[in-house]
């Protein structure tokens, strides 16, 4: 496998070709593979703040913050300690216990929801709250949009066709048509789409699921109260309106987009954060659909690990530390960093859009024609210079920056990222911007 990079690559390199022996792509999740972007995954073997280590000894600036979950950066004092002491009690006994009632407090205390179900991760939240709207409404039809997504879910998986409405039509070979017959698909922030799909399905329509500011296209947010709007039209027609916070929950507010636009939706979902770099996630809601879940209810849904103690002391001890004031660094140094990359690509002259929905944000290398128009769905987000990203990506990999391996995905900040960082951060744009603007379109 060979690899574009200026920095010794020879542990990593050895390890992708030892796991690509014993796993399919050599990774445990797709896009660490750095399939869209070319070259060798880095292997990492420590994180320390805002910065991660890899198996040769390369020390990156750490954008991604594993997708979300490491608000606080890697290893903070106190999660670890909490931790540590957490595992030297036990790591499961498959019982109820303190940390997980905790947990769940804290998320009922911080955002709109009446009662949580503690799961594993995101995608059996979203799994599990389509199951419950279905279970709650007797509708078997679901909204979903191109472009969001909410985890590995058969139904979810279903991708937009053309056309308005579009039934759903597997992404993917293992969805059977079955599996997605009662998923439509429509383009995001529209709402004639959305409006039109009701009139034909409306009384059959169990729930619209969406990300509460999809960051899964790239930083798309919501426009024109686009939440709101589907909340009215939800609860217009009988149906649910499920807001998907893996990734927002926790990290734009302290409650998550909820603290943006405040639209109550009757089921989240939430992940990453509330997990605190271990697998936890839940989904929650309005008490009344809550109390159909068993055992209270009928509708099933369970897990040996779920409410695992060292999983929800984690997540307990960071949401406890993500205080406003940390949240208000994470806005200033999001704001500083989306500033400077702007100042950089645009002294070398690439068109690019820059989109933010609270502290997250992504960079989007357009063409030079629409480098004014906001990206609003995810056409918009698929006319992007690719080539161009990657050139990026590789140069600030190089100069000690890792971002995320993808055009499609968005930037995490942590609150670790201090003036040094930002100033190691400076002096990687600018061969970064001049590698991306030496990509002819
Ligand atoms: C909005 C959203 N929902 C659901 C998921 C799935 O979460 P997990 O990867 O923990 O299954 C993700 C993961 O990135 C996500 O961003």
């Amino acid at each position: 496998m060979s690899d574009h990079s200026a920095r010794s690559t020879a542990r990593s390199t050895a390890l992708f070709d030892q796991a690509s022996a014993v796993t399919p792509g050599g990774v445990n999740s797709p896009v660490r593979a750095f399939r869209a972007v070319g070259g060798v995954p880095r292997f990492m073997a420590s994180g320390d703040g805002c910065h991660i280590t890899d198996v040769d000894g390369n020390t990156y600036l750490d954008l991604v913050c594993s997708w979300g979950p490491m608000l606080l950066g890697h290893a903070h004092p106190q999660v670890t300690a909490a931790v540590q002491a957490a595992v030297s009690r036990g790591t499961s006994y498959g019982t109820p216990t303190e940390a997980e009632v905790l947990l769940g407090e804290e998320i009922v205390a911080r955002t709109p929801v009446d009662k949580v179900r503690l799961v594993s991760s995101g995608t059996e939240a979203t799994m599990s709250a389509l199951r419950l709207a279905r279970g709650f409404t007797g509708r078997a039809k679901i909204i979903k949009f191109a472009g969001c997504y909410h985890g590995h879910v058969d139904a979810l998986l279903a991708q937009a066709g053309s056309g308005v409405i579009t039934l759903g039509i597997p992404g993917t070979p293992g969805v059977t048509e079955a599996t997605t017959a009662d998923t439509i698909v429509l383009p995001y922030n529209d709402q004639p789409a959305v409006t039109e799909a009701f009139a034909q399905y409306g009384d059959q329509i169990a729930a619209v699921i969406t990300e509460a500011s999809p960051g899964n296209m790239g930083v798309v947010p919501p426009q024109d109260n686009f939440n709101a709007f589907l909340a009215q039209t939800c609860r217009a027609h009988g149906a649910l309106f499920i807001s998907d916070e893996v990734m927002t929950g926790f990290r734009i507010t302290r409650s998550g987009w909820y603290g943006v636009d405040g639209v109550e939706p009757d089921l989240m979902t939430f992940g990453k954060v509330m997990g605190g770099g271990f697998p936890a996630a839940a989904f929650g809601g309005r008490a009344e659909i809550m109390a159909h879940l068993a055992p209270e209810g009928s509708v099933y849904q369970a897990g040996t690990l779920s409410g695992n103690p060292v999983a929800t002391t984690a997540g307990l001890t960071t949401l406890r530390l993500a205080t406003d004031e940390v949240y208000a660094k994470l806005d200033e140094t999001s704001a500083t960093i989306q500033r400077m990359v702007a100042t950089a690509l645009d002294k070398e002259g690439v068109p690019h859009v820059i989109q933010a929905a609270g502290n997250l944000f992504s960079v989007f290398f357009v063409n030079s024609s629409d480098s004014s128009r906001p990206i609003r769905d995810f056409a918009g987000a698929n006319a992007q210079v690719l080539p161009r990203f990657a050139a990026f990506f590789h140069a600030m990999l190089d100069a000690g920056v890792y971002l995320p391996p993808s055009a499609f995905e968005a930037w995490f900040v942590s609150a670790a990222i201090d003036d040094d960082a930002l100033a190691e951060l400076e002096s990687a744009l600018a061969p970064a911007a001049a590698a991306a603007a030496a990509v002819q379109n």
